[in-house]
């Protein structure tokens, strides 16, 4: 079995924080969120991904390498345009060959991983095995209808008036016949060749497709309290491990993750809590839920349930909270007025608020 990992797409779909950068690599707990999906192919004992790229081709690259950080053999395959889901795996026909495979979406996350979906697929072999959720927004995504008996009967993807509340997750295993359905299918009101239309077919053509429920799902959408609540969940499984420099008026209390090079001084951290490689805490309390990417530099602030990506620095500020905060970013204070603030900035911003 192979695996077909999409993490191409265009710049036009994002959110601030993603107007500079790949979307497959925004972190959950300093970890790109791809990189869970690598690990999640992996854990299959999947060997041969393809990953298609875009635009961001480059930055992907950077961070993926050959795969062999994570156990996997990557083959890169470039996409000139964002056609859709079903052209990625139109152009992927040379790399995936005859074998059966697992299409991932690269900004999708799932709890729990996916072997056992991957286990069921193989035991019985149909010709496309989806993964459904309950979603309180299905306008947003593929949606599926089903009878009675549970069987997949009717696909839409995006759609006005969805027929349920079942949205189609980012994780798709496929036989052989999904080429010809791909080959099949004509570009959506959207310009796009969908994957839904694609199963659709397989469908239409009477072929075996099934599903499976799951929980424990994330999509990145833009939403930032999904953001911060997935990025809450994965830290409470994160191992407590002290790499950099802790002063002795410092204290870490809980699961708290230091990681190489980072020096804590005068502060107090409370778990679950990343701080990253070669990143500054001084004088400064971090609360519960945060991550701090590599090279950051917080001093004399407060800050707890949020997200700060790599080469921020926020000084004097005191006190944040469920925020994301970009690449680069600076925050310092202006006004000696005590307050809270929200703040969702994207990457290279530069703002100066009331503290
Ligand atoms: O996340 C689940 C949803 O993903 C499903 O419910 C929908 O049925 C499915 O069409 C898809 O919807 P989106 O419109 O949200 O997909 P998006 O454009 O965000 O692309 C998903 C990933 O695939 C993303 O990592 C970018 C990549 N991609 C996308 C397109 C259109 C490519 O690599 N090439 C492409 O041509």
């Amino acid at each position: 079995m192979k695996a077909l990992v999409l993490a191409g797409g265009s710049g036009t779909r994002l959110r601030p924080i993603t107007h500079t950068s790949a979307k497959q690599l925004v972190p959950v707990a300093n970890k790109p969120v791809l990189f869970f999906g690598l690990e999640a192919i992996a854990e299959c004992g999947i060997q041969d991904v393809g990953i298609i790229v875009g635009e961001t081709a480059a930055e992907i690259m950077a961070a993926v390498g050959d795969g062999s950080a994570h156990g996997l053999r990557v083959t890169y395959i470039q996409q000139e345009q964002p056609l859709g889901l079903a052209h990625a795996v139109l152009i992927a026909r040379d790399f995936l060959g005859d074998d059966d495979f697992v299409m991932y979406l690269g900004d999708n996350f799932i709890v729990g991983g996916i072997g056992g979906q991957v286990a069921d697929f193989t035991a019985s072999r149909p010709a496309a095995q989806i993964l459904l959720t309950h979603v309180p927004n299905p306008c947003d995504f593929g949606v599926a209808e089903l009878d009675e008996a549970g069987r997949v009967i009717a696909l839409e993807e995006k759609p006005a008036k969805p027929k349920s509340d079942f949205a189609l997750v980012g994780v798709y295993l496929f036989s052989a016949a999904v080429h010809e359905a791909v080959r099949a299918v004509q570009p959506s009101w959207r310009g796009e060749l969908e994957i839904t239309d694609a199963i659709q077919w397989l469908i239409d053509q009477g072929q075996d497709v099934r599903s499976t429920v799951i929980d424990g799902y994330w999509k990145d959408t833009g939403n930032v309290t999904d953001m911060l609540e997935v990025n809450r969940s994965v830290l409470e499984t994160v191992e407590p491990v002290v790499l950099g420099e802790v002063d002795t008026d410092s204290e870490l209390v809980g699961r708290v993750s230091v990681g190489e090079g980072a020096r804590i001084s005068g502060s107090r951290i409370v778990g679950p809590v990343m701080i990253g490689d070669g990143t500054e805490v001084t004088g400064s309390y971090v609360g519960p839920s945060t991550s701090i990417g590599d090279d950051c530099v917080i001093r004399d602030s407060e800050i707890e349930f949020s997200i700060v990506l790599p080469h921020s620095s926020i000084l004097g500020v005191r006190r944040i909270e469920a925020s994301l905060i970009g690449r680069r970013v600076e925050v310092t204070p202006c006004l000696r007025v005590p307050a809270t603030h929200r703040l969702v900035l994207g990457d290279h911003s530069k703002v100066q608020i009331s503290s």
